[in-house]
């Protein structure tokens, strides 16, 4: 084959060639080592001498026009193919989009988080503890000895003599007391699940929430824990709230409140909510018994300190209106929409 008629048949090809693979082939086949090209390159041994000079020059002219051409004709595939995907591969911007559903965070989680942000704004340290506790933590450091009649203020769910569900987070107090071996001060909250052997209806649950405080220093008075308690009323409920103390009965506490606020629905009047008295009762308090405080290591002639408990579900009730203390076990998606901050 003479190399104008080589170079022709290979320019049909590259012209004919429909996409840079079928174009990759056709370069092989005529450029590559083993390739056409190189075949008319060795016929050149068998020329006479003085015809190699001419034809080594058209060989190379046959083989710049073919590579020009596939040149070429790759760049205009290459675009071709370019062109294809960008409309095959098109997003449609217009179309509407998947529906996407938050997690939301639990009502109860919340009223903890806003305790623990306030409390931690004046200095307390957040504590923790076992559910599963001991029966010295959960009772006996907190003055309640084995026979106690305040033990029968606190079904337990025992699960050996020593061994039970703590029914307050009083026991995270103590632990916390009895670790401080004496050093002072102490000033915490401690938020957990607790568990009593309660019947379930609207208003009890045999596991509910609570949040514990504790301060124990030099010179503590219920004036201090009326000023704290009546600063939490009012971030909780709403500036302006006015607390009363109750005379009440803790084991661990001596004295001891019951801690009622103005009813943040009516502003006091009375409504259906705190049943026209204007209070609404939402935790119970004191200071902290001399015998506690002897117990786990303190001189009470030396320190005193006060000490309250408020039930998260109580507060998240009043706060969100909820009727039901089922309500926040039931993992009812209904529910916990209501408390949805994205949507
Ligand atoms: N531990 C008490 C309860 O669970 C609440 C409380 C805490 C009362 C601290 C007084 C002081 O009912």
């Amino acid at each position: 084959m003479t190399t104008e008629e080589l170079q022709s048949q290979a320019v049909r090809e590259i012209e004919a060639a429909g996409n840079l693979e079928d174009l990759k082939n056709i370069r092989i086949k005529y450029l590559g080592k083993k390739g056409l090209v190189q075949d008319l390159m060795n016929a050149m041994r068998e020329l006479p001498k003085e015809e190699k000079p001419a034809y080594g020059q058209k060989v190379n002219v046959c083989k710049q026009a073919i590579a020009g051409a596939l040149d070429e004709r790759q760049k205009a595939l290459s675009v071709l193919e370019l062109n294809k995907r960008l409309e095959e591969e098109k997003i449609d911007i217009t179309l509407a989009g998947d529906q996407r559903t938050y997690g939301t965070m639990h009502p109860l989680m919340m009223i903890q988080q806003e305790l623990e942000d306030l409390f931690i704004g004046m200095g307390y340290k957040v504590a923790e503890g076992p559910e599963v506790e001991q029966d010295y933590y959960n009772f006996e450091l907190a003055n309640i000895p084995k026979d106690h009649p305040a033990r029968d203020m606190q079904d337990t769910f025992y699960i050996d003599p020593n061994t039970l569900l703590r029914t307050h987070t009083t026991a995270i107090q103590m632990r916390e007391l009895e670790a401080a071996h004496g050093q002072l001060p102490i000033k915490l909250i401690c938020p957990g699940k607790v568990y009593r052997r309660d019947d379930d209806d609207a208003t009890h649950s045999h596991q509910f929430m609570q949040c514990e405080g504790l301060v124990v220093g030099e010179h503590v008075t219920l004036a201090d824990l009326k000023g704290t308690l009546k600063f939490m009323a009012d971030r909780m409920f709403g500036e302006g709230r006015q607390i009363r103390f109750r005379p009440s009965y803790f084991p661990f506490t001596e004295p001891s409140v019951e801690v009622d606020v103005s009813c943040p629905f009516c502003g006091g009047k009375g409504c259906s909510i705190c049943k026209g008295s204007g209070w609404i009762e939402i935790l119970g308090a004191g200071m902290v018994h001399p015998h506690v405080l002897e117990m786990n290591g303190f001189d009470p002639a030396k320190c005193s300190g006060f000490a309250f408990g408020v039930g998260l579900e109580r507060v998240a009730m009043l706060k969100y209106g909820i009727d039901d203390i089922r309500s926040f076990y039931t993992d009812d998606k209904r529910f916990l929409k209501n408390f949805n901050r994205f949507d």
